[in-house]
């Protein structure tokens, strides 16, 4: 994404644009730069103020200190954070006291039981999408399977058509791409996604299934049922924080194995290593960076933060800060010692890790099963999402197709079973 209407960057410490095409593309250089400047909080004027830590204490702090800092608005935009109105998507927008009630209630969907159930359901759907390309010898992997994964799934977790995925991926564009600086679009999806589920709410009142949709109908929050503005609150935010998340994270992962052969010959010839990779390819390529308003005048770092401005939360920054970590600049596949926080810090952490964990490690393990040998063909045509979610949208792959594609894709069914 360019930056068409707003002058280019020349100092990123005092002028930062979290959608300039640089930021998008590399912003670990970004990052590092402003952390061992001295002053390790950046700041803009653009977006109505936003600051910029970098380091992980402060990022932790922040995260950590709900008295001073509002999750009202966790996205930069346009928008000021006195216009927002009411709109609201809890508990990702909701702040104590009321965050905990509208959290306990999506819990028990993603807990870790609940997960297990979606494990050889996401196997089939790896090896579905695999049978498309594994014997071409070539695919854009981001394209072709890591977009459609978490899609999928969640649309049968919710109990939403999967036919209906390029829909869903357009409102993902429309709300955390394109959104941030147009607002009429946002807004404009964010009315389709609420009419979308509105029409599900009600036929599936008369038709209750095994479903994300009819397990929110029958839901309570403190002894009152949930009404249809929450029910549709709830199923907006699942739908937008389960995406392009896991999309990016199964993207950057397969990238980096495109490019790193020693590590793909691991987990090649050592399955066992793949729940520590998993964490640090989470660590390493952390998709996420939240935003909080300042609510009141506080110090961090040194930097005094304004209220009504609004703070960046870039957890990728504070899993690569060395302070936090031995080595964090480098990729350790087999890092033992890995308290990441790719899923965030203090009441918010993310509600679907189980969720995400799980998916990731399936859509590798079954990768690497079909197509154990692959590399990127270009990597100047590797492209970059960016804002609040960020992941490769292309990485055009190629390999040999002597691999044999179609034995491996069988005993991946069978241990499916
Ligand atoms: C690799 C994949 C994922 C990453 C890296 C990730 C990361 C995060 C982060 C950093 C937060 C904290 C936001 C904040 O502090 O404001 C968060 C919150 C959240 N995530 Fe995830 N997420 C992932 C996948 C998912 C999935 C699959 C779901 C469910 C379908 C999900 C649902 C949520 C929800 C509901 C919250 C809000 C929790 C709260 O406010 O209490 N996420 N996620």
């Amino acid at each position: 994404m360019n930056t068409p209407n707003r002058p280019d960057v020349t100092d990123w410490a005092n002028d930062f644009d979290p959608y300039h095409e640089e930021y998008l593309t590399d912003p670990y250089p970004i990052w590092k730069d402003i952390r061992e400047s001295g002053c390790p909080i950046a700041h803009t004027d653009r977006f109505n103020g936003v600051y910029l830590p970098t380091k992980h204490e402060d990022i932790s702090a922040i995260a950590h200190d709900t008295e001073n800092f509002s999750s009202k608005s966790v996205i930069i935009s346009d928008v000021r954070v006195e216009d927002l109105g009411s709109f609201s998507s809890p508990p990702i927008t909701s702040d104590p006291p009321d965050h905990q009630d509208h959290r306990r209630v999506l819990l028990p969907a993603f807990s870790a039981k609940a997960i297990e159930k979606w494990l050889p359901i996401t196997r089939d759907i790896c090896n579905e999408l695999l049978d498309e390309f594994a014997e071409n010898g070539s695919c854009d992997a981001s394209e072709s399977y890591a977009k459609h994964i978490p899609v999928k799934v969640i649309a049968r977790m919710i109990g939403i058509p999967e036919k209906d995925g390029d829909m869903f991926r357009r409102w993902v564009y429309e709300l955390l791409e394109a959104g941030p600086t147009d607002v009429k679009l946002a807004t404009k999806a964010t009315s389709e996604v609420f009419e979308y589920f509105g029409t599900f709410i009600e036929s599936r009142r008369n038709d209750p299934r095994d479903d994300i949709l009819t397990y929110l109908l029958e839901a309570d929050m403190n002894g009152k049922p949930l009404d249809d503005r929450q029910i549709s609150g709830g199923l907006f935010l699942l739908l937008l924080a389960g995406i392009d998340t896991t999309w990016g994270t199964i993207g950057s992962s397969i990238l980096h194995l495109s490019q790193n052969s020693e590590d793909r010959h691991r987990l090649v010839n050592d399955p066992e290593a793949m729940d520590t990779a998993v964490e640090e390819f989470l660590r390493f390529y952390s998709p996420v960076s939240m935003a909080r308003v300042v609510t009141n005048e506080v110090e961090i770092s040194g930097t005094t933060l304004c209220p009504g401005q609004r703070v960046m939360l870039p957890f990728a920054s504070a899993n690569r800060d060395p302070d936090f970590l031995a080595d964090a600049e480098e990729f350790q596949i087999s890092r033992e010692v890995n308290r990441h926080s790719a899923f965030g810090l203090g009441i918010h952490r993310c509600l679907g890790s189980n969720l995400a964990r799980m998916e990731i490690k399936v859509a590798l393990e079954e990768w690497l099963k079909r197509v154990p040998e692959f590399e990127l063909t270009d990597s100047n045509k590797v492209t970059w999402a960016g804002g609040p979610v960020r992941g490769p949208r292309s990485i055009p792959l190629t390999w040999e197709t002597s691999q044999d594609t179609a034995v491996k894709r069988n005993s991946a069914s069978a241990e499916s079973t």
